[in-house]
């Protein structure tokens, strides 16, 4: 293992913190960078007062290529990127697409700069199912063919080509590139997790309703090909994803350019989850069936088996884990 320091770019949020956390577990020196403006300080805080350990952070933004640059410089032994900064809110990317065209792929393309200036040159990146085409039914493979419908998406996709390309270009380059499925719950010891001020996606919505912050959960659409007409979609806890990009690290030394889907190949529709919430808590979850939202499809679930044979990296939290987890999260239940 190396005794150089991982970079994490967008540290601070989600997704990052977990990976944080998992990394910190494994005794790696990591240096988060972060703008905040989707999050606090408050998640590797947390971490950093539950494993007696301290974490390095800047307030930056990655397209700042100075700010970036005196990073790489202070700390020379920059020797791996774990790049999660971006903007990830679809309907927001359709109002404000240059807003994610600058963020996402010039953030992106200033920070493999000052990588390659610092012969830094191995990266995992946060990519999406979302580029996978609806054109097709699930599950989906890394080979499943590919298309957009939204900025957000087409930003992920641009990346992955630009990444690709830069790989052709120099074999220094190493690679990889994990594609989420949908991310929940947060970590089993309840102490960081997902921050969204106006959450969107249906788990964080689903707490609020339990919480009394919103009246009922609304279901967008009974009326899709699935056991009970709801949508269906492949729920990944995010302490098994973050767990991916340990596996993905590593693999950084074996391939130059590889992908990966990190999902955990199982469909569930939404009623499916609101029972198990209602499971764990005894109490019903007021729901109202509204008509679909617009851009969401049927149906979207992985195959992982390349992640589970070439990684060695499966899933070990199932779906009641990631409800409860939700619920530790929002101190609804103890932890
Ligand atoms: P998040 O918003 O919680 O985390 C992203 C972090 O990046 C935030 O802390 C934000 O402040 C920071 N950031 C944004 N732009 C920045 C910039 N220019 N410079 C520095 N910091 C910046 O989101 P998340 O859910 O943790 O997602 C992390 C990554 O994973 C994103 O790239 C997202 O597109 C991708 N992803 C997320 C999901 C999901 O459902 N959460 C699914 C697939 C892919
Ligand atoms: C899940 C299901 C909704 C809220 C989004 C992005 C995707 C990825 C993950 C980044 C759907 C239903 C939801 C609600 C509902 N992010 N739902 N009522 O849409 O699969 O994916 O997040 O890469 O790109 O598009 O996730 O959590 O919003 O929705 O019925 O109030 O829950 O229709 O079927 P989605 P989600």
């Amino acid at each position: 293992m190396s005794d150089g320091f991982c970079l994490i770019t967008g540290g601070c949020g989600y997704i990052g913190s977990h990976t944080v956390y998992e990394l910190i577990k494994k005794k790696r020196k990591v240096i988060v960078v972060d703008n905040l403006i989707n999050s606090s300080q408050k998640n590797i805080k947390n971490i950093q007062k539950h494993t007696n350990s301290k974490i390095i952070f800047h307030k930056l933004d990655i397209r700042n290529e100075n700010q970036l640059s005196l990073i790489f410089k202070k700390y020379k032994k920059i020797d791996s990127v774990i790049h999660l900064a971006g903007l990830k809110s679809v309907n927001d990317s359709n109002k404000n697409p240059l807003d994610y065209f600058e963020n996402n792929i010039g953030g992106t393309i200033t920070l493999l700069r000052v990588m390659n200036r610092f012969r830094c040159h191995k990266i995992v990146f946060s990519s999406s199912a979302t580029v996978y085409s609806e054109n097709q039914l699930p599950p989906y493979s890394e080979n499943s063919a590919l298309g957009y419908k939204n900025p957000y998406a087409l930003t992920k996709l641009t990346i992955e080509r630009m990444l690709n390309d830069l790989s052709k270009s120099h074999k220094t380059w190493k690679i990889c590139i994990l594609r989420y499925f949908n991310p929940v719950g947060s970590n089993t010891d309840g102490i960081i997790g997902e921050e969204s001020i106006n959450p969107t996606n249906l788990f964080p919505i689903i707490a609020m309703v339990i919480l009394e912050k919103k009246k009922t959960l609304n279901i967008f659409g009974n009326d899709y090909p699935s056991k009970d007409g709801t949508a269906i979609r492949d729920y990944i806890h995010v302490e098994d994803l973050a767990r991916g990009h340990i596996n993905a690290l590593s693999h950084l030394n074996k391939s130059r350019y590889s992908i990966f889907n990190l999902g955990t190949e199982n469909g569930h529709t939404v009623l499916e989850i609101v029972k198990v919430f209602e499971k764990i808590l005894l109490k019903k979850i007021p729901i109202k069936i509204v008509n679909r939202r617009e851009g969401d499809v049927a149906s979207s679930f992985s195959d992982c088996s390349k992640a589970r044979r070439t990684l060695k990296w499966k899933v070990r939290k199932s779906l009641f884990d990631m409800c409860k987890d939700t619920l530790k999260w929002h101190n609804i239940v103890s932890k």
